[in-house]
């Protein structure tokens, strides 16, 4: 079995990952979205990527604009200059109303500034994966030129990672499953992944440990309960991609894992337990 091209040793992100920037927040994949991850301590963010009708990159999870805008139809059908037009935030509440759908060019200057890290999960309009892999790669390359970690392009499509991979060879890439596929091994292996990302369903130790036998990281996506965030780390896993920004904050800002937390719980029942110190 060849090894991944891109291995990543010692891998350099965060394990906490907020989904979409927020999780449901804030109006997913958008600024707004990302500040709100940011104030909750996280450090590294999934989000969706995919490409106007005249190739700009965009933020976007659905196809269609409807459940996330104030536009209607295909997303990738209009032009960057139609899309930047659209309200992306009054879906999720007047608070946010007005909020821009957000370009990766942008989303690369506050992230940099701020020395965040991204996972960018390439999300083609359908049948447009070669395209979307290719200029997102190409795109992050340039974009993220000076940043000492790349992003972590991951994608759903085979497709989108080939090209991906054979437009810009040296960003590391991860293989996302919506379940337990076996050849999936093989493929992200192939493909010169780095990772497998997948739903955290159908992860246990021992397919952890399948994931690590072959060399690549563990990520699971979309973890928002405490109980099911420890079980995956004990077994071993490396990336969490979660909703719960706010539940998962004081974890996300240490960078903790379980073994971890216990001991801040153990400091917190300590400092309880110091007595106040009464002027005389
Ligand atoms: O990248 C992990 C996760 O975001 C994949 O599913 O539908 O939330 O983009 P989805
Ligand atoms: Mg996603």
């Amino acid at each position: 079995m060849p090894t991944p091209t891109t291995p990543l040793d010692p891998w350099p992100y965060p394990c906490w990952i907020a989904h979409r920037g927020a999780g449901s927040q804030a109006p997913e994949n958008t600024l707004a979205a990302f500040r709100l991850g940011a104030e909750h301590g996280f450090g590294m963010f999934e989000c969706d990527v995919k490409l106007s009708a005249d190739g700009e990159p965009f933020l976007l999870h659905d196809a269609e604009l409807e459940r996330t805008t104030n536009g209607q139809g295909l997303a990738g059908a209009l032009t960057w200059d139609a899309l930047s037009r659209l309200d992306a935030g009054s879906w999720h509440g007047r608070a946010h109303a007005g909020e821009p759908l957000l370009r990766l060019e942008n989303l690369a200057r506050w992230l940099q500034a701020l020395g965040l890290m991204v996972n960018l999960e390439i999300k083609p309009t359908p049948g447009d994966d070669a395209r979307t892999g290719r200029v997102v790669a190409d795109r992050v390359a340039q974009w993220w030129a000076q940043a000492e970690v790349k992003p972590l392009l991951s994608s759903f499509s085979l497709e989108a990672l080939d090209a991906a991979r054979d437009a810009q060879p040296d960003l590391p890439l991860a293989l996302l499953v919506d379940r337990w596929i076996p050849e999936a091994i093989d493929q992200a292996v192939e493909l010169g992944c780095c990772a497998l990302v997948v739903h955290q369903a159908f992860l246990n130790d021992r397919r952890i440990e399948i994931i690590h036998e072959a060399g690549l990281k563990a990520l699971a996506y979309t973890v928002n309960e405490a109980e099911r965030a420890d079980t995956l780390w004990a077994g071993g896993l490396d990336g969490l991609i979660t909703d719960r920004v706010d539940a998962f904050e004081p974890q996300a800002r240490l960078g903790l894992r379980p073994g971890h937390r216990m001991k801040i719980d153990h400091l917190i029942a300590e400092s309880a337990s110091v007595p106040e110190i009464v002027p005389e």
